[in-house]
């Protein structure tokens, strides 16, 4: 891990992208944070330490993000199926945003940063709603990047509530099938007014969406890496998005 770290050091820190590259950067990135359970596990720590130190990671991609140019930070912070685990971990793990936005909120506004949050509120606790939604109105008018909490978040849910949303207005009749198009369905999602991701990260190794994003991935760039969302750090964020410079999209043409 060390030897590998210092690997991308040596590459990513005097001048991590070069100009003719900086044109390239993308303009929303997501990412599902994982390994927490594997990186306390591997330390002989409980769980939750891997989450409270993945915690910590978080203000250095959006330090880094901010910094390339990236408009848009998407976070996987727990998801409609995290409910299944232990109830002392979820309760760790919705107690989460209130301790980094206790700690951290001062400095995303400081660097201009506008909180959002998409996923479902139902069953999320009021400590834990109130923490974000203080964020998300205290940086309400900040211009900087976006950093989009998915909490209680599940991409088949939200496909689901879209077409509910627009089955009710089909039989209101306030539109008909013939108003439905990937613009307008898009529309309906948790991710209205966002563009779509251009770059998808995924840490420890898992080569898998998790019912993450599954309308708003679909032409996205894929990157995934070993290491374990703990050890993640800005390096690796411009390493991904220095991969992502050298690819061409080609969204099925040629
Ligand atoms: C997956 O790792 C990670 C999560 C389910 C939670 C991610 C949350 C954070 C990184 C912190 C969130 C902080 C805020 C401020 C919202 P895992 O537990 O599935 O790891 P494993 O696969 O190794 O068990």
């Amino acid at each position: 891990m060390l030897e590998k770290f210092s690997k991308w050091k040596a590459n990513f820190t005097t001048n991590d992208l070069t100009t003719s590259e900086e044109s390239n950067i993308p303009k929303h990135v997501a990412i599902i944070m994982d390994g927490n359970g594997r990186w306390a596990k591997k330390k002989g720590l409980p769980r939750i330490a891997g989450h409270r130190e993945g915690m910590k990671v978080i203000n250095k991609v959006v330090r880094k993000a901010n910094e390339l140019g990236v408009e848009i930070l998407t976070l996987y912070a727990f998801s409609t199926e995290n409910w299944k685990r232990p109830k002392t971990e979820v309760e760790y793990l919705l107690k989460l945003p209130e301790r980094f936005l206790g700690i951290e909120l001062p400095k995303l506004i400081e660097q201009n940063v506008k909180v959002r949050l998409m996923g479902s509120l139902e069953n999320l606790p009021e400590h834990t709603l109130r923490a974000v939604e203080k964020a998300v109105y205290e940086t309400r008018n900040n211009t900087g990047l976006v950093l989009n909490f998915a909490l209680n978040y599940g991409s088949r849910y939200e496909i689901l509530e879209a077409m509910k949303a627009i089955g009710k207005q089909i039989q209101a009749g306030e539109m008909t099938e013939d108003d439905i198009s990937e613009e307008s369905f898009s529309q309906y999602l948790m991710t209205a007014e966002l563009r779509d991701p251009d770059l998808l990260i995924r840490t420890s190794g898992e080569i898998r969406l998790s019912n993450f994003m599954l309308w708003q991935l679909a032409y996205s760039e894929f990157w995934f890496t070993d290491v374990l969302w703990p050890d993640f750090n800005e390096h690796h964020f411009t390493e991904a998005v220095a991969v992502y410079q050298k690819r061409a999209r080609r969204y099925g043409g040629i």
